[in-house]
């Protein structure tokens, strides 16, 4: 059941944000942030650059489970098995966020990340970028410029 139904709904997940994305980018958006709780069941993954996993202990992750939707431990432990291994997303994860601790401890760390993607790209990251792209074309351009200057 909840495969099938995984199955029917992930490509409408994916073109849902593929075009709220791609108006963002018109728009001139440097960055993007999409909150996915199924990232990787999606496979949306393979689009995404960096992946943040939240990771929480499994203890804790149980606890909040039943506290905040009132289900016993059976049923809590029952949704956290029909997910993937939250220790094996962590494993494919860029950058990781404990969240067993305090909210705002959560809060300092998502700040951190925050900060940390919105940094200047390196080269090799502004190659795949847009600006990447941009400046491509216009190191292109200067390139065929000087030639011409050349063999004038
Ligand atoms: C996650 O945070 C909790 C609470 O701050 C801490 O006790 C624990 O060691 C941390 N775990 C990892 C794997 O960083």
């Amino acid at each position: 059941m909840q495969t099938s139904l995984l199955g029917l709904l992930a490509p409408h997940i994916s073109w849902g944000i593929m075009w709220e994305m791609a108006k963002l980018w018109m728009k001139g958006y440097k960055v993007i942030i999409l909150d996915i709780p199924l990232l990787f069941e999606t496979k949306i993954d393979r689009w995404t650059n960096p992946v943040t996993v939240v990771w929480v202990n499994p203890e804790t992750q149980i606890q909040r489970l039943m506290s905040r939707d009132g289900c016993s431990e059976e049923q809590a432990q029952n949704r956290v098995n029909a997910q993937l291994a939250l220790d094996w997303k962590r494993s494919e994860a860029d950058i990781v966020i404990n969240n067993s601790g305090s909210l705002d401890d959560t809060r300092l760390q998502f700040q951190d990340v925050l900060r940390k993607v919105s940094e200047p790209l390196t080269w090799k990251e502004r190659l795949r970028s847009r600006d990447g792209l941009i400046s491509v074309v216009v190191c292109t351009a200067v390139g065929v410029l000087l030639a011409r200057k050349n063999l004038l």
